[in-house]
């Protein structure tokens, strides 16, 4: 078998349907629509930086398998790649190409990675912009939702551990967290919206708070 380095789009379309299925079941912020939604990010971020030399192709394919060894999502396995590895090896791809896409995928989550990291090669960087701003703007609300309700937090109050105490915790400080230009003006713009929707979830609450 010959091992390729260079990613093809059918390979994308594969990692996208390899990555529907090992997300299957799961609900809310890191289902196969959230996979979907960070790719599309990532187009508007490659369109924005044309100049950057990424390999779009790249970037699109961790988009599509970053969140398959997930800690989060699939106990244990995370370590070790060991989904990732499947899919590299029934596709033919290199050992070069899984070591790139491990490293890329490893700098995605927020989780270890709170500062700017201007080391970042500019595929990381796009990455990791995508599924950022998947956690803000309408959706990103919508996701922190789903996430606080699922782990039984209330949804506003006094104190920290609420997920409206969550927007400023971590949600309001991701704009300045961006690496690229593009996901920056977009991550603003998601932002103002939540500011909004704050100032009337404010008013449709307020004197109501535990
Ligand atoms: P990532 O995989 O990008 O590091 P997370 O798994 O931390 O992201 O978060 C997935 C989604 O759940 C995000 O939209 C995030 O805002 C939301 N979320 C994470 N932690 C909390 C929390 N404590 N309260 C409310 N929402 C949260
Ligand atoms: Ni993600």
């Amino acid at each position: 078998m010959l091992w390729r380095d260079i990613v093809t789009d059918g390979d994308i379309i594969n990692a996208e349907d390899f990555a529907a299925d090992v997300l299957r079941g799961n609900s809310g912020g890191h289902d196969i629509s959230h996979i979907r939604r960070v790719m599309n990010n990532a187009r508007i971020i490659l369109d924005g930086e044309k100049n950057s030399g990424a390999d779009a192709n790249l970037v699109l394919l961790c988009c599509a398998l970053h969140d398959v060894d997930d800690r989060k999502i699939k106990a244990c396995d995370a370590e070790e790649f060991s989904r990732l590895r499947e899919f590299f090896a029934n596709a033919g791809l290199s050992d070069r190409l899984f070591e790139q896409v491990m490293d890329i995928i490893s700098h995605v989550s927020y989780t270890n990675n709170h500062t700017k990291n201007p080391a970042l090669c500019i595929e990381a960087q796009i990455v990791q912009d995508a599924d950022r701003l998947d956690a803000l703007g309408a959706i990103g609300i919508a996701r922190a939702f789903a996430y606080g309700g699922s782990v039984g937090r209330h949804m506003y109050g006094e104190g920290d551990g609420t997920t409206i105490s969550h927007f400023y915790d971590k949600l309001f400080l991701l704009p300045g967290l961006m690496n690229t230009i593009t996901a920056k003006r977009m991550a603003d713009e998601r932002t103002e919206f939540m500011k909004e929707f704050l100032t009337q979830f404010n008013t449709e609450t307020k004197d109501t708070h535990i």
